[in-house]
């Protein structure tokens, strides 16, 4: 039985998507660098933010939880990266994997991250200038451009419908 929430975000889109799910499923909600209360191999849903396709602080949780289901939360469309991510973190078949579109907040953003975000930032809106783009394009070229949050909470519905199943072991 999965019983907590745990989640790593670094301008706060995770942390609303954790949050909004936990509170759809009625489960408590920790931040990974507060929740060293929680009995080592606890069963936690975790989500964490995506740097360079790998989602921030899995590690760490899996050192000391049992996590049946990650959710990374990017810049990308929600279900378009799960491969790369998949691939990138080495996730087992075991683990279920669910991506979630969080946003842009360069001012928020500090040190490295900025750096290398400014420069992602930057190939980015010169390559999708370039060329004719899908509607989804156009709102990733205005994400980029203009910042934003793209906080979605029906994107939440498949983690709710796999996470009921689960607990009912029907997975
Ligand atoms: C240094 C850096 C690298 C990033 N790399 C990726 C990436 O590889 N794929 C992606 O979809 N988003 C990437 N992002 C975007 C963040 O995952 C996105 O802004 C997310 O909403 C951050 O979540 P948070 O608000 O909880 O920190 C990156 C952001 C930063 C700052």
């Amino acid at each position: 039985m999965i019983t907590t929430v745990v989640y790593t975000s670094n301008t706060g889109e995770t942390e609303k998507y954790a949050k909004a799910f936990a509170e759809m499923v009625h489960l408590p909600c920790m931040d990974l660098k507060h929740s060293s209360d929680y009995a080592e191999g606890t069963s936690v849903l975790y989500f964490g933010w995506v740097f360079a396709d790998h989602i921030q602080g899995y590690e760490k949780a899996q050192q000391r939880f049992h996590i049946p289901c990650v959710c990374g939360v990017g810049m990308s469309t929600a279900g378009t990266k799960d491969e790369t991510i998949r691939e990138a973190m080495k996730l087992d078949d075991n683990t279920v994997l669910f991506t979630l579109q969080g946003g842009l907040h360069m001012k928020q953003l500090k040190g490295m991250h900025k750096l290398i975000l400014s420069v992602a930032r930057k190939s980015s809106i010169s390559s999708l200038e370039s060329r004719q783009r899908t509607p989804q394009e156009e709102d990733d070229l205005l994400l980029w451009k203009e910042g934003g949050s793209r906080f979605d909470p029906s994107s939440l519905t498949p983690i709710v419908s796999w996470y009921e199943q689960y607990q009912a072991g029907v997975m």
